[in-house]
Protein backbone atom coordinates (compact mmCIF):
# COMPACT_ATOMS: atom_id res chain seq x y z
CA UNK A 1 0.00 0.00 0.00
CA UNK A 2 1.52 3.33 -1.03
CA UNK A 3 1.85 6.44 1.62
CA UNK A 4 -0.81 8.87 1.14
CA UNK A 5 0.78 11.84 -0.85
CA UNK A 6 0.90 15.20 2.05
CA UNK A 7 -1.29 18.27 1.66
CA UNK A 8 1.05 21.10 0.99
CA UNK A 9 -0.14 23.83 3.17
CA UNK A 10 -0.10 27.63 4.17
CA UNK A 11 -0.67 29.53 7.00
CA UNK A 12 -1.91 33.18 7.34
CA UNK A 13 -1.04 34.87 10.43
CA UNK A 14 2.11 34.49 12.48
CA UNK A 15 0.96 35.67 16.05
CA UNK A 16 0.48 33.91 19.31
CA UNK A 17 -0.47 30.44 18.46
CA UNK A 18 1.21 30.14 15.08
CA UNK A 19 4.18 28.58 16.84
CA UNK A 20 1.87 25.30 18.44
CA UNK A 21 0.65 25.36 14.58
CA UNK A 22 3.96 25.06 13.22
CA UNK A 23 5.12 22.77 14.78
CA UNK A 24 2.35 20.39 14.74
CA UNK A 25 2.28 20.59 11.20
CA UNK A 26 6.05 20.08 10.39
CA UNK A 27 6.24 17.52 12.93
CA UNK A 28 3.59 15.74 14.36
CA UNK A 29 1.67 15.07 11.09
CA UNK A 30 3.09 13.11 8.24
CA UNK A 31 -0.03 14.18 5.84
CA UNK A 32 0.59 17.81 5.99
CA UNK A 33 3.59 19.64 4.31
CA UNK A 34 4.13 22.89 5.52
CA UNK A 35 5.63 25.54 3.16
CA UNK A 36 5.05 28.80 3.92
CA UNK A 37 3.24 31.31 6.14
CA UNK A 38 2.70 35.40 5.26
CA UNK A 39 1.35 37.96 8.04
CA UNK A 40 0.42 41.45 7.38
CA UNK A 41 3.28 42.40 9.83
CA UNK A 42 6.46 41.37 7.72
CA UNK A 43 8.70 40.45 10.61
CA UNK A 44 6.61 38.45 12.25
CA UNK A 45 6.12 36.13 9.02
CA UNK A 46 10.13 36.36 8.74
CA UNK A 47 10.88 35.57 11.96
CA UNK A 48 8.75 32.04 12.10
CA UNK A 49 9.75 31.43 8.12
CA UNK A 50 13.45 31.31 9.39
CA UNK A 51 12.65 29.38 12.67
CA UNK A 52 10.60 26.49 10.77
CA UNK A 53 12.92 26.13 7.53
CA UNK A 54 9.63 27.61 5.28
CA UNK A 55 9.12 30.13 2.48
CA UNK A 56 7.88 33.76 4.28
CA UNK A 57 5.54 34.74 1.72
CA UNK A 58 2.39 37.90 0.82
CA UNK A 59 -0.40 36.82 1.28
CA UNK A 60 -1.11 36.91 -2.30
CA UNK A 61 2.10 35.02 -3.16
CA UNK A 62 0.06 31.99 -1.20
CA UNK A 63 -3.14 32.40 -3.16
CA UNK A 64 -1.46 32.67 -6.46
CA UNK A 65 0.85 29.53 -5.73
CA UNK A 66 -0.88 26.70 -7.70
CA UNK A 67 1.11 23.68 -5.61
CA UNK A 68 -0.27 24.81 -1.98
CA UNK A 69 -3.42 23.18 -1.84
CA UNK A 70 -4.86 24.41 1.67
CA UNK A 71 -4.36 27.18 3.69
CA UNK A 72 -4.86 27.81 7.34
CA UNK A 73 -6.16 31.26 8.63
CA UNK A 74 -4.80 32.29 11.87
CA UNK A 75 -5.47 35.76 11.26
CA UNK A 76 -7.36 37.49 14.61
CA UNK A 77 -11.36 36.59 14.82
CA UNK A 78 -11.85 39.82 13.05
CA UNK A 79 -10.11 39.33 9.98
CA UNK A 80 -11.38 35.62 9.41
CA UNK A 81 -14.22 36.82 7.19
CA UNK A 82 -12.10 38.49 4.86
CA UNK A 83 -8.99 36.20 4.94
CA UNK A 84 -11.15 33.15 4.53
CA UNK A 85 -13.14 34.82 1.57
CA UNK A 86 -10.05 34.91 -0.12
CA UNK A 87 -8.47 31.87 0.13
CA UNK A 88 -12.14 30.52 -1.01
CA UNK A 89 -11.83 32.80 -3.86
CA UNK A 90 -8.79 31.34 -4.75
CA UNK A 91 -10.11 28.32 -4.87
CA UNK A 92 -8.09 26.78 -1.78
CA UNK A 93 -9.17 24.66 0.55
CA UNK A 94 -9.38 26.91 3.90
CA UNK A 95 -9.47 25.80 7.59
CA UNK A 96 -10.11 28.60 10.09
CA UNK A 97 -9.16 29.24 13.65
CA UNK A 98 -12.30 29.89 15.93
CA UNK A 99 -14.62 31.89 15.15
CA UNK A 100 -15.62 31.39 11.76
CA UNK A 101 -16.21 35.09 11.45
CA UNK A 102 -17.10 38.29 13.86
CA UNK A 103 -21.06 37.82 12.32
CA UNK A 104 -23.24 35.11 11.63
CA UNK A 105 -24.40 36.38 8.19
CA UNK A 106 -19.99 36.66 7.28
CA UNK A 107 -19.69 33.01 8.39
CA UNK A 108 -23.22 31.73 6.60
CA UNK A 109 -21.97 33.63 3.73
CA UNK A 110 -18.58 32.14 3.67
CA UNK A 111 -20.05 28.12 4.25
CA UNK A 112 -22.36 29.41 0.44
CA UNK A 113 -18.66 29.59 -0.85
CA UNK A 114 -17.26 27.16 0.31
CA UNK A 115 -20.52 25.09 -1.52
CA UNK A 116 -20.94 26.95 -4.52
CA UNK A 117 -16.55 26.32 -5.26
CA UNK A 118 -16.81 21.98 -3.85
CA UNK A 119 -14.35 22.90 -1.52
CA UNK A 120 -13.22 21.82 1.66
CA UNK A 121 -13.87 24.76 4.96
CA UNK A 122 -13.01 23.53 8.42
CA UNK A 123 -13.45 24.93 11.42
CA UNK A 124 -11.44 25.18 14.57
CA UNK A 125 -11.07 24.73 17.47
CA UNK A 126 -10.26 21.14 17.21
CA UNK A 127 -9.93 20.11 20.51
CA UNK A 128 -12.91 18.36 20.60
CA UNK A 129 -10.72 15.71 17.88
CA UNK A 130 -8.19 15.68 21.19
CA UNK A 131 -8.19 12.26 23.24
CA UNK A 132 -10.42 13.35 26.60
CA UNK A 133 -12.59 14.92 24.37
CA UNK A 134 -13.50 11.92 22.03
CA UNK A 135 -13.51 9.51 24.95
CA UNK A 136 -15.69 11.61 26.68
CA UNK A 137 -17.86 10.99 23.35
CA UNK A 138 -17.52 7.31 23.31
CA UNK A 139 -18.31 6.74 27.51
CA UNK A 140 -21.69 8.86 26.58
CA UNK A 141 -22.82 7.46 23.31
CA UNK A 142 -22.21 3.69 25.07
CA UNK A 143 -24.71 4.86 27.92
CA UNK A 144 -21.93 5.59 30.71
CA UNK A 145 -24.42 8.12 32.07
CA UNK A 146 -27.32 6.70 30.82
CA UNK A 147 -29.66 9.01 28.95
CA UNK A 148 -28.33 12.10 28.49
CA UNK A 149 -30.74 15.06 30.10
CA UNK A 150 -28.28 17.96 30.61
CA UNK A 151 -25.06 19.73 29.89
CA UNK A 152 -23.78 23.03 32.05
CA UNK A 153 -20.87 24.96 31.75
CA UNK A 154 -19.26 28.04 33.39
CA UNK A 155 -16.29 29.77 31.89
CA UNK A 156 -14.81 33.16 32.83
CA UNK A 157 -12.00 34.58 32.59
CA UNK A 158 -10.28 37.41 34.13
CA UNK A 159 -9.54 39.95 31.07
CA UNK A 160 -10.13 42.81 33.83
CA UNK A 161 -8.49 46.28 33.22
CA UNK A 162 -6.48 45.62 36.53
CA UNK A 163 -5.44 42.26 35.86
CA UNK A 164 -2.11 41.08 34.87
CA UNK A 165 -3.05 39.19 32.08
CA UNK A 166 -4.72 42.51 30.59
CA UNK A 167 -3.80 43.77 27.30
CA UNK A 168 -0.11 43.98 28.10
CA UNK A 169 1.40 44.70 24.91
CA UNK A 170 0.57 48.03 23.65
CA UNK A 171 1.43 47.29 20.37
CA UNK A 172 -0.13 44.04 19.96
CA UNK A 173 -3.80 43.79 18.76
CA UNK A 174 -5.87 42.33 21.89
CA UNK A 175 -8.44 40.69 20.13
CA UNK A 176 -10.93 40.00 23.19
CA UNK A 177 -11.41 43.17 23.01
CA UNK A 178 -13.09 43.58 19.33
CA UNK A 179 -16.21 42.48 17.36
CA UNK A 180 -15.63 38.83 17.20
CA UNK A 181 -12.73 38.13 19.62
CA UNK A 182 -15.26 38.65 22.87
CA UNK A 183 -14.92 35.72 25.30
CA UNK A 184 -18.44 34.53 24.18
CA UNK A 185 -16.48 33.85 20.86
CA UNK A 186 -13.21 33.55 21.99
CA UNK A 187 -13.24 30.38 25.04
CA UNK A 188 -17.13 30.34 24.19
CA UNK A 189 -16.36 28.82 20.97
CA UNK A 190 -14.33 25.94 22.87
CA UNK A 191 -17.42 25.06 24.70
CA UNK A 192 -19.83 25.18 22.41
CA UNK A 193 -18.28 23.10 19.57
CA UNK A 194 -17.51 20.68 22.63
CA UNK A 195 -21.23 20.28 23.28
CA UNK A 196 -22.31 20.27 19.49
CA UNK A 197 -19.87 16.95 19.50
CA UNK A 198 -21.31 15.24 22.64
CA UNK A 199 -25.06 16.25 21.86
CA UNK A 200 -25.60 16.92 18.00
CA UNK A 201 -27.90 20.03 16.74
CA UNK A 202 -29.24 23.06 19.21
CA UNK A 203 -33.19 24.24 17.97
CA UNK A 204 -33.40 26.74 20.41
CA UNK A 205 -31.54 29.54 22.65
CA UNK A 206 -32.25 32.02 24.57
CA UNK A 207 -30.06 34.29 26.53
CA UNK A 208 -29.23 37.68 28.80
CA UNK A 209 -26.32 39.95 28.95
CA UNK A 210 -23.85 41.31 26.54
CA UNK A 211 -21.27 44.15 27.00
CA UNK A 212 -21.95 45.40 30.19
CA UNK A 213 -19.48 48.00 30.74
CA UNK A 214 -17.81 49.48 26.61
CA UNK A 215 -16.13 52.43 28.67
CA UNK A 216 -13.34 51.28 30.77
CA UNK A 217 -10.05 52.48 32.35
CA UNK A 218 -6.57 50.52 32.30
CA UNK A 219 -6.09 50.10 35.99
CA UNK A 220 -3.18 48.58 36.64
CA UNK A 221 -0.20 50.76 37.51
CA UNK A 222 2.43 48.90 35.21
CA UNK A 223 0.36 48.64 32.23
CA UNK A 224 1.76 51.58 30.35
CA UNK A 225 -1.80 53.15 29.63
CA UNK A 226 -2.73 53.21 33.14
CA UNK A 227 -5.66 55.45 33.54
CA UNK A 228 -6.55 55.96 30.02
CA UNK A 229 -9.66 54.87 28.82
CA UNK A 230 -10.55 52.37 26.28
CA UNK A 231 -13.74 51.37 24.73
CA UNK A 232 -14.56 47.47 24.56
CA UNK A 233 -16.52 46.60 21.04
CA UNK A 234 -17.88 43.15 21.79
CA UNK A 235 -19.91 41.03 24.44
CA UNK A 236 -18.08 40.55 27.30
CA UNK A 237 -20.81 38.52 29.35
CA UNK A 238 -23.60 35.83 28.37
CA UNK A 239 -25.29 33.51 29.75
CA UNK A 240 -27.34 31.11 28.14
CA UNK A 241 -29.81 28.16 27.51
CA UNK A 242 -30.06 25.81 24.82
CA UNK A 243 -32.58 22.88 23.61
CA UNK A 244 -30.77 20.37 22.07
CA UNK A 245 -32.94 18.68 18.87
CA UNK A 246 -31.86 15.44 20.93
CA UNK A 247 -34.00 16.41 23.76
CA UNK A 248 -30.97 17.40 26.38
CA UNK A 249 -31.41 20.78 28.04
CA UNK A 250 -28.31 23.17 28.03
CA UNK A 251 -26.72 25.96 30.26
CA UNK A 252 -23.78 28.52 29.64
CA UNK A 253 -21.89 31.12 31.10
CA UNK A 254 -19.31 32.72 29.57
CA UNK A 255 -17.62 35.89 31.33
CA UNK A 256 -15.22 37.91 31.04
CA UNK A 257 -15.64 40.14 33.70
CA UNK A 258 -15.22 38.32 36.41
CA UNK A 259 -12.50 36.23 37.86
CA UNK A 260 -10.87 32.99 36.74
CA UNK A 261 -13.18 29.71 37.08
CA UNK A 262 -14.57 27.20 34.91
CA UNK A 263 -16.41 23.89 34.81
CA UNK A 264 -17.95 21.23 32.16
CA UNK A 265 -20.48 18.42 33.47
CA UNK A 266 -22.79 16.39 31.41
CA UNK A 267 -25.77 14.47 33.62
CA UNK A 268 -27.90 11.80 32.71
CA UNK A 269 -30.25 9.33 33.97
CA UNK A 270 -27.80 6.90 34.95
CA UNK A 271 -24.87 8.89 36.17
CA UNK A 272 -22.49 12.61 36.02
CA UNK A 273 -19.43 13.19 34.30
CA UNK A 274 -17.25 16.18 35.11
CA UNK A 275 -14.98 17.08 32.37
CA UNK A 276 -12.16 19.63 31.49
CA UNK A 277 -11.56 22.90 29.91
CA UNK A 278 -12.78 22.25 26.55
CA UNK A 279 -9.49 24.76 25.67
CA UNK A 280 -7.26 21.54 26.27
CA UNK A 281 -7.26 17.99 24.14
CA UNK A 282 -7.59 16.18 27.08
CA UNK A 283 -8.35 16.24 31.12
CA UNK A 284 -9.88 14.31 33.59
CA UNK A 285 -13.24 12.44 33.34
CA UNK A 286 -14.48 11.77 36.47
CA UNK A 287 -18.23 9.50 36.55
CA UNK A 288 -20.47 10.40 39.42
CA UNK A 289 -22.95 7.82 40.23
CA UNK A 290 -25.89 7.94 42.37
CA UNK A 291 -25.83 4.22 43.61
CA UNK A 292 -22.46 5.10 45.79
CA UNK A 293 -23.89 5.14 48.99
CA UNK A 294 -23.60 1.44 50.64
CA UNK A 295 -26.84 1.34 52.81
CA UNK A 296 -27.77 -2.19 53.65
CA UNK A 297 -31.40 -0.92 55.13
CA UNK A 298 -32.19 0.94 52.08
CA UNK A 299 -30.67 -2.06 49.76
CA UNK A 300 -28.45 0.77 47.85
CA UNK A 301 -25.12 -0.67 46.76
CA UNK A 302 -23.67 -3.66 44.79
CA UNK A 303 -25.43 -6.92 46.83
CA UNK A 304 -22.65 -9.84 45.74
CA UNK A 305 -22.32 -13.62 47.54
CA UNK A 306 -19.93 -11.92 49.88
CA UNK A 307 -22.81 -8.91 51.15
CA UNK A 308 -22.49 -5.57 50.35
CA UNK A 309 -19.52 -4.18 48.76
CA UNK A 310 -19.25 0.16 48.07
CA UNK A 311 -19.70 1.16 45.04
CA UNK A 312 -17.52 4.32 44.31
CA UNK A 313 -19.18 7.64 44.15
CA UNK A 314 -16.18 9.46 41.54
CA UNK A 315 -14.75 6.89 39.16
CA UNK A 316 -11.94 8.34 37.18
CA UNK A 317 -12.54 7.11 33.61
CA UNK A 318 -9.40 6.02 31.46
CA UNK A 319 -8.79 7.61 28.14
CA UNK A 320 -9.40 5.80 25.47
CA UNK A 321 -7.65 7.52 22.25
CA UNK A 322 -4.69 9.39 21.20
CA UNK A 323 -4.19 13.03 20.77
CA UNK A 324 -4.04 14.39 24.29
CA UNK A 325 -1.68 16.59 24.26
CA UNK A 326 -1.03 19.90 22.54
CA UNK A 327 -2.72 18.96 19.61
CA UNK A 328 -3.62 22.05 17.67
CA UNK A 329 -3.68 21.69 13.48
CA UNK A 330 -5.37 18.71 14.19
CA UNK A 331 -8.69 19.45 12.65
CA UNK A 332 -6.34 21.00 9.14
CA UNK A 333 -4.44 17.39 10.00
CA UNK A 334 -8.10 15.42 9.42
CA UNK A 335 -9.24 17.83 6.81
CA UNK A 336 -5.98 16.71 4.47
CA UNK A 337 -7.41 13.33 5.37
CA UNK A 338 -10.27 14.56 3.91
CA UNK A 339 -9.50 15.50 0.74
CA UNK A 340 -7.04 12.94 0.08
CA UNK A 341 -9.43 10.02 1.25
CA UNK A 342 -12.44 11.77 -0.19
CA UNK A 343 -14.38 11.95 3.15
CA UNK A 344 -16.18 14.61 5.14
CA UNK A 345 -13.71 16.07 7.41
CA UNK A 346 -14.34 16.35 11.18
CA UNK A 347 -14.45 20.12 11.93
CA UNK A 348 -16.85 20.59 8.78
CA UNK A 349 -17.84 24.69 8.90
CA UNK A 350 -21.38 23.14 9.27
CA UNK A 351 -19.99 22.85 12.82
CA UNK A 352 -18.95 26.24 12.89
CA UNK A 353 -21.50 27.95 11.52
CA UNK A 354 -23.72 26.44 14.42
CA UNK A 355 -21.62 27.29 16.82
CA UNK A 356 -21.74 30.91 15.67
CA UNK A 357 -25.66 30.91 15.18
CA UNK A 358 -25.71 29.71 18.73
CA UNK A 359 -23.91 32.81 19.64
CA UNK A 360 -26.23 35.21 17.26
CA UNK A 361 -29.24 33.42 18.99
CA UNK A 362 -28.15 33.92 22.54
CA UNK A 363 -26.96 37.64 21.55
CA UNK A 364 -30.64 37.95 19.39
CA UNK A 365 -32.33 36.66 22.76
CA UNK A 366 -30.74 39.03 25.11
CA UNK A 367 -31.87 41.91 22.96
CA UNK A 368 -35.32 41.36 22.05
CA UNK A 369 -36.33 39.38 24.78
CA UNK A 370 -37.46 36.70 22.54
CA UNK A 371 -36.41 32.59 22.33
CA UNK A 372 -34.47 32.41 19.47
CA UNK A 373 -35.07 29.53 17.23
CA UNK A 374 -32.16 28.34 14.81
CA UNK A 375 -32.06 28.35 11.68
CA UNK A 376 -28.86 25.63 10.39
CA UNK A 377 -28.57 22.03 11.74
CA UNK A 378 -25.29 20.06 11.44
CA UNK A 379 -24.56 16.31 11.66
CA UNK A 380 -22.67 15.42 14.56
CA UNK A 381 -19.21 15.07 13.48
CA UNK A 382 -17.77 11.26 12.96
CA UNK A 383 -15.79 10.51 16.27
CA UNK A 384 -12.01 8.74 15.79
CA UNK A 385 -11.58 5.24 16.31
CA UNK A 386 -9.79 4.32 20.14
CA UNK A 387 -6.57 3.23 20.22
CA UNK A 388 -2.85 4.10 19.53
CA UNK A 389 -2.62 6.43 22.04
CA UNK A 390 0.83 8.00 21.95
CA UNK A 391 3.18 8.40 19.08
CA UNK A 392 2.66 9.06 15.36
CA UNK A 393 0.60 5.70 15.07
CA UNK A 394 -1.80 7.84 16.38
CA UNK A 395 -2.09 9.39 12.80
CA UNK A 396 -3.85 6.16 11.79
CA UNK A 397 -6.77 7.01 13.43
CA UNK A 398 -7.89 10.19 11.11
CA UNK A 399 -6.56 8.38 8.15
CA UNK A 400 -9.90 6.96 7.44
N1 LIG B 1 -3.55 32.86 21.44
C1 LIG B 1 -4.04 31.68 21.78
O1 LIG B 1 -3.70 31.12 22.86
C2 LIG B 1 -4.98 30.96 20.87
C3 LIG B 1 -5.29 29.63 21.16
C4 LIG B 1 -6.10 28.94 20.30
C5 LIG B 1 -6.66 29.57 19.21
N2 LIG B 1 -6.40 30.86 18.96
C6 LIG B 1 -7.02 31.48 17.80
O2 LIG B 1 -6.04 31.64 16.79
C7 LIG B 1 -6.26 32.86 16.05
C8 LIG B 1 -5.04 33.72 16.15
O3 LIG B 1 -4.79 33.99 17.51
P1 LIG B 1 -3.40 34.63 17.98
O4 LIG B 1 -3.45 34.65 19.46
O5 LIG B 1 -2.27 33.98 17.28
O6 LIG B 1 -3.61 36.13 17.45
P2 LIG B 1 -2.49 37.24 17.22
O7 LIG B 1 -3.18 38.54 17.28
O8 LIG B 1 -1.33 36.99 18.12
O9 LIG B 1 -2.00 36.94 15.73
C9 LIG B 1 -2.80 37.19 14.61
C10 LIG B 1 -1.88 37.59 13.47
O10 LIG B 1 -2.66 37.73 12.29
C11 LIG B 1 -2.10 38.79 11.55
N3 LIG B 1 -3.09 39.27 10.58
C12 LIG B 1 -4.25 39.92 10.83
N4 LIG B 1 -4.90 40.19 9.67
C13 LIG B 1 -4.13 39.69 8.67
C14 LIG B 1 -4.26 39.65 7.26
N5 LIG B 1 -5.30 40.19 6.63
N6 LIG B 1 -3.27 39.06 6.55
C15 LIG B 1 -2.19 38.52 7.16
N7 LIG B 1 -2.02 38.54 8.50
C16 LIG B 1 -2.97 39.11 9.25
C17 LIG B 1 -1.71 39.81 12.60
O11 LIG B 1 -0.75 40.74 12.10
C18 LIG B 1 -1.17 38.92 13.70
O12 LIG B 1 0.22 38.73 13.60
C19 LIG B 1 -7.51 33.47 16.66
O13 LIG B 1 -8.63 33.11 15.91
C20 LIG B 1 -7.61 32.84 18.05
O14 LIG B 1 -8.95 32.74 18.47
C21 LIG B 1 -5.54 31.57 19.76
Amino acid sequence: MSRTKPVKVAIIGCGTISHIYMTNLKEKFRITELVGCSDLIGERAEKRAAEFGIRRMTNEEILKDPEIEMVMNLTFPQAHYQVSKEILGAGKHCCVEKMMAAKFEEARELAELAKQRGLLYGAAPDTFLGGGWQSARKYIDDGFIGKPIGVNAVVSCSYQPASDTFDLDPDHFFFPLHPGGGLPFDLGGYYLHNMINLFGSVSRVSGFGGNIDPERFYLNPSHPKYREPFHVDTPTTLSGTLEFASGVYGTILITSDASVYDCFSVQGTEASMALFHPNWFSGPLTLYRSAAIVDEEKNIGLNTDEGYRPIPDAVPLPLLHGYCGNSRGLALADMAYALRNKRRPRAHFDMGLHAMEIIHGMLESAKNGQIYRMTTICERPRPRRTGVETGSGQEATIDD
